[in-house]
């Protein structure tokens, strides 16, 4: 908690100096991610995004929604690319049958898992920024910042990302956290990792050239990476929805952010079941030297209630308060900085390795903003 309100502090310092920093240098360049800002606001404020019949604080949610969207629709693009199913739906990339395979050694059917949940975050980021303009409000583009070069593996479109996944670090935290029977984040508790190497060094999710198909087992490893990232990533979007919800004013913006939050969670739940399933191994990178090892979660010095594969249900834990009973709940639900908290999260896992200081400026204002919105306020 005190961590959180220190970050809360620096933020809003960062805030105040990044605001000054952007109207003497970067506005133009920053301000270019949205399709339009005013301006008259450059003096003190910043650029000012048009909420129309939204609030402002509606309007700032909804823009950091879109954002974080297209970032999902861009990595599970480059994952469809390689390892789904290339078709009108989800068109792109030609696939690459040996990490397809590796991938189907966690679930048969996981190519149509992929797809399926990058075609939900198209519509995602879609609907949110036509929502946002059927109101008058400015949509979110983060086109100028499509500089990453992503795989260039056989079957990759060669399309260049905004993310990358080839450098994760993943906190497998969610793994515990939804195991515990009596820790909850929002209560100041921290949880074990289920893969301790995945939370230190770097570690690829694809293949990153047709070299990373030789060794087997390495691949494995790749895929398994990208099994644990699946759900690493789904389970934040299942705490960001309720989160900024508690700060939403309008019922139909309610509406929305309670109707799409849901099936980030349903991506989660999927997710979690079939990263049980990675197969346990040891595996070196032999381009960075990092080495991963996926235990058998079932068997000692894991096992038990907080590793056992099959034990997917959210256990119920503490709620609110410790005196009130316990609770099968989404966690954590914490709305103070919330998307701050996600756009830190991203950065920490790796994802925007590469990025330019404008993106993350960006990114950055966008969460402030989102996080100043308070229920109510016009
Ligand atoms: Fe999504
Ligand atoms: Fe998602």
């Amino acid at each position: 908690m005190k961590d959180l309100l220190n970050g809360l502090k620096s933020s809003i310092n960062r805030r105040s100096f990044m605001r000054k920093g952007l109207t003497a240098a970067g506005a133009a360049t920053v301000g270019a991610g949205l399709l339009t800002h005013s301006s008259s606001a450059l003096g003190q404020e910043g650029p000012e995004e048009h909420s129309g019949r939204l609030t402002k604080g509606d309007a700032a949610i909804l823009r950091f929604l879109a954002a974080a969207e297209i970032l999902e629709t861009d990595f599970w693009v480059q994952y469809n690319e390689l390892g789904g199913i290339q078709d009108s739906e989800v068109p792109g990339g030609s696939g690459i049958a040996a990490y397809t395979a590796a991938l189907k050694v966690l679930d048969g059917d996981m190519d149509q898992y992929i797809h399926d949940n990058t075609e939900d975050e198209f519509t995602h980021q879609n609907f949110i920024n036509a929502y946002l303009a059927s109101k008058g409000a400015d949509q979110v583009s983060l086109e100028q910042f499509r500089t990453l070069p992503g795989s260039s593996a056989t079957g990759s479109s060669g399309k260049l990302r905004l993310t990358n996944l080839t450098q994760l670090t993943l906190d497998t935290s969610w793994w515990t956290r939804y195991r515990s029977r009596t820790k909850n984040p929002d209560l100041g508790d921290t949880l074990p990792q289920a893969i301790p190497t995945l939370a230190v060094g770097q570690h690829t999710a694809i293949p990153r050239t047709d070299d990373d198909l030789n060794d087997p087992n390495f691949l494995q490893a790749i895929a398994n990476t990208a099994a644990f990232h699946f759900p690493t990533i789904e389970q934040g979007g299942n705490s960001l929805y309720p989160s900024l919800a508690q700060r939403v004013t309008h019922v139909e913006v309610l509406r929305v952010v309670l109707s799409i939050g849901p099936t980030e969670t349903a991506h989660f739940q999927t997710w979690h079941d079939k990263a049980g399933n990675a197969p346990p191994l040891t595996a070196v990178d032999p381009v960075t030297g990092v080495s991963v090892t996926f235990p058998d979660l079932n068997s000692p010095p894991f096992g038990g209630e907080d590793f056992q594969t099959n034990l997917i249900m959210p256990e119920p834990c503490p709620f609110l308060s410790r005196k009130l009973p316990v609770c099968s709940i989404i966690r954590p639900t914490e709305t103070k900085g919330a998307a701050k908290g996600a756009l830190n999260f991203l950065t920490a896992m790796g994802l925007f390795i590469g990025q330019s200081p404008e993106f993350f400026a960006f990114l950055r204002d966008l969460a402030e903003d989102a996080d100043e919105a308070r229920r109510g306020r016009r």
